[in-house]
């Protein structure tokens, strides 16, 4: 099980598009139709697609293993959440489930989904940098808490740490592949881009800087998931990070509570060099809700 993709409606998908490839480092790999699909340099066909409409999430997509797929299918039926068979249209193709928590997160779950090949040596060639992959999304949550359990429960998904402000779920060993933030609202939090490595992260806030773009938070390496980063709010909406190495867990890693990630005063990163924008990232976070394009319908055995 992996994430893979994120879907999302927005006004000008054209121009979302470019500034994700011109600035961000992603690359051009389709318009089907009126959607664009940017890749990076991993193996996934893309990992961002932009629909013409209003601002919101139209999914969040995993791929697994046809197993993974026929457990879930099991549990979510179980569960009575809304759901129905969905076959992919996107670059990749597969086929799976499309789920709506409790919370109208929209997660999809494809398998037999097709890779490509990957895009070697980019960004050691210029000063330009490429991400290779997402390595996490993570959503606002009234509760976060409850959340957490659910994804537990019905996904099969690990909690691996708490904190105040968060409910880190990882769905293999990676440390978290999404998790759930303390908000009081639902929508997207934000979408992070894995790089090769921390000089690419620095390399992307260098270009960044190049193109008039400052993070809005960090750069920074996190407590839980060890992970570096820099944040970003885009100029179509919603934040969007560069992130480098989180850690790999066992399976067996101890669950962590609040009391074990707390921060020195006026810290809020192990390098203690970060800086925060919190009412402009607040007002991004706001932007993209969930919003559901399909009616639900019995998930075939
Ligand atoms: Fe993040």
């Amino acid at each position: 099980m992996k994430l893979r993709s994120i879907e999302l409606s927005l006004p000008d998908p054209a121009a979302a598009a470019a500034f994700m490839v011109d600035v961000w480092g992603l690359v051009g790999a389709e318009v089907r139709g009126t959607t664009h699909y940017l890749r990076g340099s991993g193996p996934d066909p893309y990992l961002v697609a932009f629909a013409p409409g209003d601002e919101f999430v139209r999914s969040t997509t995993f791929v697994c293993t046809g197993d993974e797929l026929a457990a879930l299918k099991a549990r979510v039926a179980a569960a009575g959440w809304p759901a129905r068979p969905a076959v992919s249209g996107d670059p990749g193709g597969g086929h799976g489930i499309a789920v709506e928590l409790p919370e109208g997160e929209l997660l999809r779950f494809l398998a037999d989904a097709a890779e490509t090949a990957p895009i070697e040596g980019y960004s050691k060639a210029s000063k330009r940098v490429m991400p290779v992959k997402l390595t996490h999304v993570v959503f606002n949550a009234v509760d976060a808490e409850a959340s957490g359990h659910a994804v537990e429960q019905v996904l099969g998904f690990r909690v691996s740490d708490r904190t105040r402000g968060m409910v880190f779920v990882r769905c293999n060993d990676s440390h978290h592949s999404t998790a759930f933030a303390r908000a009081g609202f639902a929508s997207l939090n934000h979408i992070a881009f894995e790089m090769d490595d921390l000089d690419a992260v620095m390399r992307g806030i260098g270009w960044m800087r190049d193109n008039g773009f400052q993070p809005a938070w960090g750069p920074g390496r996190h407590g839980p998931g060890a992970n570096v980063y820099a944040y970003y709010i885009a100029p179509f909406g919603p934040v969007i990070e560069y992130s480098t190495a989180v850690e790999k867990v066992p399976a067996d890693y101890r669950t962590g509570e609040p009391d074990d990630w707390t921060w020195p005063e006026q810290r809020i990163d192990q390098w203690g060099i970060s800086d925060k924008d919190f009412a402009g990232l607040r007002l991004a976070e706001e932007r993209f809700c969930f919003r559901r394009e399909w009616e639900p319908a019995p998930l075939e055995n």
